[in-house]
């Protein structure tokens, strides 16, 4: 190879990475962007997650509680949330959380162990809140719909949370949080459901 040939194919791979190196620039400011309206002031970076399109219309965030300690989760699923079920131990504590999306059961948050709780939401139906007890686990929940139906799982001990959108028009979108034999933190996502591109995903 001589030294012209040498020099191009640098002087091309300085190019390549620059273009790679801007281009992630691009797509960093074009994501912060994106989220720069959703932004809560109130979030820190150990709870940042990216909010998934059709969930970013009037997006609130209920600031996780329990001790945090563990692997993080984030339940996030295509349409609206049609299903939730919790798992409680015979002690008390909330080992697992799982939501269905449209007809889909997601990923479950901490672990299929003991009792299971089940409700399935009508159509036009959503949950308007998450409450519950904790200490270092999650010790309680309730998921309650607009519907003034709800789901309760677990032991009622500890400190007292309750969760709602900042706005009447939001609904439960995702959650996220932290786990460790047992679901040891939950944060909840709100937001207007718009996913007008996928209407059967609605139910
Ligand atoms: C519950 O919320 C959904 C979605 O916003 C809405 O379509 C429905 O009318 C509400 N139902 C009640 C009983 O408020």
């Amino acid at each position: 190879m001589n030294v012209e040939s040498k020099q191009i194919e640098e002087t091309g791979l300085l190019i390549e990475n620059m273009y790679h190196q801007s281009g992630m620039k691009i797509l960093f400011l074009v994501s912060s962007l994106l989220l720069m309206p959703f932004a809560n002031s109130q979030t820190p970076d150990e709870y940042s997650f990216s909010v998934p399109f059709g969930s970013r219309k009037e997006y609130s965030f209920s600031v996780p509680v329990g001790s945090g300690k563990g692997t993080s989760y984030a339940i996030q699923g295509s349409g609206r949330i049609t299903g939730i079920r919790v798992w409680e131990n015979y002690n008390g504590h909330i080992t697992g959380i799982q939501l269905r999306y449209g007809y889909m059961w997601s990923e479950m948050a901490g672990y299929a162990r003991g009792n299971v709780q089940e409700m399935l939401l009508y159509e036009n139906e959503v949950i308007v809140q998450v409450a519950g007890k904790y200490t270092h686990n999650i010790q309680s929940l309730v998921f309650s719909t607009n519907m003034s139906r709800s789901l309760s799982a677990g032991q009622p001990s500890g400190h007292s949370f309750n969760m709602y959108p900042h706005t009447k028009k939001a609904e439960l979108r995702f959650i996220s949080g932290r786990q460790q034999n047992g679901i040891t933190s939950i944060g909840a996502h709100w937001g207007v459901f718009t996913d007008h591109k996928n209407p059967q995903s609605l139910h």
